[in-house]
């Protein structure tokens, strides 16, 4: 399963930027996490980041007709305000699941609205780092191709 995985605005900074919400590992570092626990899957996982709206658009829709099998994307604050984001990700039709590495329901009330989740067949959030493996393992699970 070839899945692509793209991160929005600031979570560059994972690892410097408020690690008491956002935890202390890079992404460089969670991609290691992510992709080492998964060693015994048949998973490829591409990794990519931007902090440009405009961008993000593109990359989604550069997935429309490529290889990829799935996106897990974490939009950052744009999942609380870009319809532009959410059209794009309506346009894809293969399984998308949002992540978030905090709990949005439990902080600001500017954060409880998520408009590009209304786009995704699945949210997963809360569980910090872990959240991009919990992803890929519902991906896994829904193909039938988790072994437990
Ligand atoms: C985030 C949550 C967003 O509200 C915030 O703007 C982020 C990170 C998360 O992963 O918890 O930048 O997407």
């Amino acid at each position: 399963m070839k899945i692509l995985v793209l991160n929005g605005p600031n979570l560059n900074l994972l690892g410097d930027r408020e690690v008491d919400i956002y935890g202390n590992m890079t992404l460089a570092e969670i991609k290691g996490f992510t992709e080492n626990a998964l060693q015994s899957y048949a998973v490829d996982m591409e990794w990519k980041q931007s902090n440009h709206e405009g961008e993000m658009i593109e990359i989604i829709h550069s997935i429309r007709k490529s290889d990829h099998d799935a996106l897990i994307i974490n939009p950052g604050a744009f999942s609380h305000t870009s319809l532009a984001l959410m059209d794009a990700l309506r346009s894809v039709a293969k399984p998308i699941v949002e992540v978030h590495l905090s709990n949005t329901a439990a902080r600001e009330e500017y954060r409880r609205t998520k408009l590009t989740a209304q786009a995704v067949e699945s949210i997963i959030e809360g569980l910090g780092k872990d959240v991009y493996l919990v992803a890929v393992l519902a991906l896994l699970i829904k193909k039938g191709l988790w072994h437990g």
